[in-house]
């Protein structure tokens, strides 16, 4: 496996292995900066959304590369505001003009079930993501976006979008890493064929130091966090670590050249709640 490697969506899209995360990357020169030394690095794969409010500083970084756009993977996401079929597709163009791109490779509903529905009524949810989603479905077969997903979305978000979808979900993009392996979700979305992106691989940097990885990243000649996107890897998710910082991005790339074995995965799977879980997608404030 290497940097340019790619997962296969359920629609035939070619995804690129590891992706750089952009969240509390903050718009303008850190967010321009970040990006353009990811792209230097080699990651074609980079990971947005509308709320991170850095679309625009990504998108100069994209251009300024001179990259050519199909080489690039460009994924952004609805936020929370927008869950209706106009205002999504209208969502939709924001961003893209943003970033400055005629096309998303994918676009992702961020959350399941935001404070502004949840205020509506305890079941809104359902017909928020049923109308969304067919936004969604529109503008994929327009062919303004490559591929559509969602993130956040647990098995009874999912099992409801089902319902109603013509096309099914290709990526669920979610907190995972050692401390949270979230293993009945993974398992349902790799049973339908859904592509587990794994959010926070280092546990938004909480994860940098724990002192049960130091004798792994010693064995290997490894940091921490080079630990923890492989293991991501080595489970078949799509890691996207985010880093603001020149030698963490290179760093973060650099791990294409070992794999763990399987005791010392099964010694990481030990973790689970080591450190923080995934918010309840129910509760959330926002
Ligand atoms: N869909 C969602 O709801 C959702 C939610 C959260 C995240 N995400 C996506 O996933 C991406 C990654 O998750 P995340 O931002 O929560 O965090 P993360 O990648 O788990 O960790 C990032 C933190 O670790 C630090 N770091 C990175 N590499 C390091 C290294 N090699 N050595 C030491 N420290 C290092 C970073 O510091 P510096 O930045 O200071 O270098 C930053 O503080 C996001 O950026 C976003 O694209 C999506």
């Amino acid at each position: 496996m290497s940097l340019t490697d790619t997962y296969t969506l359920a629609n035939g899209t070619k995804i690129p292995v590891l992706g750089f995360g952009t969240w509390q990357s903050a718009d303008g020169d850190v967010a321009y900066q970040a990006v353009k030394w990811a792209l230097d690095a080699g990651y074609r794969h980079i990971d947005t959304a509308a709320v991170y409010g850095n679309e625009a500083s990504v998108g100069r970084a994209i251009k300024d590369s001179g990259l050519p756009r199909e080489s690039l993977f460009v994924t952004s996401k609805l936020w929370n505001d927008a869950h209706t079929y106009e205002m999504a597709s209208k969502a939709l163009d924001v961003s893209l003009n943003k970033l400055g791109l005629d096309y998303l490779d994918l676009y992702l509903i961020h959350w399941p079930n935001p404070a502004s529905v949840q205020a509506t009524s305890e079941d809104a949810w359902q017909s928020a993501n049923a109308e969304t989603w067919r936004a969604f479905e529109d503008v994929y077969t327009a062919g303004k976006v490559k591929a559509i997903g969602v993130s956040n979305f647990q098995i009874h978000h999912l099992e409801e979008l089902a319902k109603t979808q013509h096309i099914a979900p290709m990526v669920n993009q979610n907190y995972l890493n050692p401390s949270d392996q979230q293993i009945a979700l993974v398992a349902y979305n790799q049973a339908h064929n859904i592509l587990n992106e794994a959010y926070s691989p280092l546990g938004t940097g909480k994860l940098i130091d724990l002192p049960q990885v130091n004798a792994l990243a010693k064995k290997y000649n490894k940091s921490i966090p080079q630990i923890l996107i492989r293991w991501s890897l080595d489970k078949g998710f799509l890691p996207l670590p985010k880093s603001t910082h020149e030698a963490y991005i290179q760093a973060n790339a650099d791990v294409f050249d070992f794999a763990l074995t399987i005791d010392d995965m099964t010694s990481l799977d030990k973790l689970q709640a080591i450190g923080e879980l995934h918010i309840n997608a129910d509760q959330v404030a926002f």
